[in-house]
């Protein structure tokens, strides 16, 4: 019998799968981990089950309790998903430009949605992050804190990189991740540095995020708006350990969008938009490379999050990121 008692034992163990799209023939072997094929949909389940099993294990947790975290929308699905098993209240402080399918999907389980202003960054008092600890603080919730949370970065060294290193069977040359939080990329490359310290570290991050600049010269420049959801960042976040990345690409919202309706037309692979960003980091990384690479990269949604955003054409018009035409004007 293969019978699962509760559905977060079915959070991990994701498989990889080739790409196509940007890579040339004949050139690396590129794969992508669908993290989507998460139970609640996304890579952060793998976090949120990590810190909660731990805090009930070390008696901060206890069924009836309420967690509470800012988030661009995933951690909010796992923390209603995660909160449903443990019998535990949740609640999520989320920007307004957070997709609505998302903001729906995570009062589908019974979570408290709280929105706070898009404009209103890191320190400002009315923004998710300060506004997640102004309520956890006022009503001893137990806070996750993912974006400092070194409990974050432990899931994916205990998970996510072993799971890397065994499907390729060490053969993995270069590992590539987007950075939220930071959580992903610090915990798996961290283990894969472990097991290979010839292991190529490649961090994504959007333009307009303050983290490329922070990686390159550790100046914290002033945050630009962009679009994409889920990675980037107006701050530098303790679950980022800059010391593992050997290289960050920066990326436009307009590649990240037009790449992961390219990849969901050409690979069938329907990505969140920065899977598109994932995609186009990896043809970069690619044409360098001989077919001796074995690229992985981290796919930490899917595009049904975002039928409304990049996956729609009037919104990418209107935006600029689609150049109108006869297919679309249909
Ligand atoms: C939608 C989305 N969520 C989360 C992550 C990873 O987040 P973190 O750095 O917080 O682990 C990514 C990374 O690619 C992402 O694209």
């Amino acid at each position: 019998m293969r019978l699962s008692e509760n559905i977060s034992e079915l959070i991990g163990h994701t498989p990889l799968v080739r790409l196509q799209t940007g890579i040339p023939i004949g050139g690396p072997r590129a794969y992508v981990k669908l993290e989507y094929l998460n139970p609640s949909g996304s890579v952060k389940d793998r976090m949120v089950l990590h810190v909660v099993q731990k805090a009930f294990d070390e008696g901060q947790l206890k069924p009836g309790d309420t967690i509470i975290d800012n988030t661009s929308g995933n951690t909010g699905v796992s923390m209603g998903m995660v909160a449903a098993v443990y019998g535990l209240k949740a609640i999520i402080v989320t920007p307004e430009k957070t997709s609505k399918e998302k903001v729906d999907l995570i009062r589908s389980y019974g979570v408290e949605v709280v929105i706070t202003p898009t404009e209103a960054l890191h320190n400002d008092p009315e923004g998710c992050y300060l506004v997640a600890r102004r309520i956890a603080k006022e009503n001893g919730y137990f806070d996750l804190d993912q974006y400092d949370s070194q409990d974050n970065v432990e899931s994916h060294y205990l998970t996510t990189g072993p799971e890397i290193w065994e499907d390729t069977d060490g053969q993995i040359t270069h590992f590539v991740c987007g950075i939220g939080t930071g959580g992903t990329f610090s915990g798996a490359a961290r283990y894969l540095k472990e097991m290979n310290p010839a292991i190529k570290m490649i961090a994504v991050d959007p333009v307009g995020s303050v983290f490329t600049e922070f990686i390159q010269t550790e100046r914290i420049v002033e945050a630009l708006n962009y679009k994409v959801e889920g990675i980037g960042s107006d701050v530098v976040t303790k679950a980022l350990h800059p010391h593992l990345v050997d290289q960050v690409i920066t990326v436009s919202d307009e590649a990240s969008f037009n790449r992961a309706r390219l990849v969901a037309r050409t690979d069938g692979i329907s990505g969140g938009g920065s899977s598109g960003t994932i995609a186009v980091a990896m043809e970069q990384i690619a044409v360098d490379l001989d077919s001796s690479a074995l690229i992985v990269g981290i796919f930490a949604d899917a595009g049904i999050r975002y039928l409304s955003k990049c996956y729609n054409d009037q919104w990418m018009l209107k935006y600029g990121f689609l150049k109108p035409s006869k297919e679309v004007q249909r």
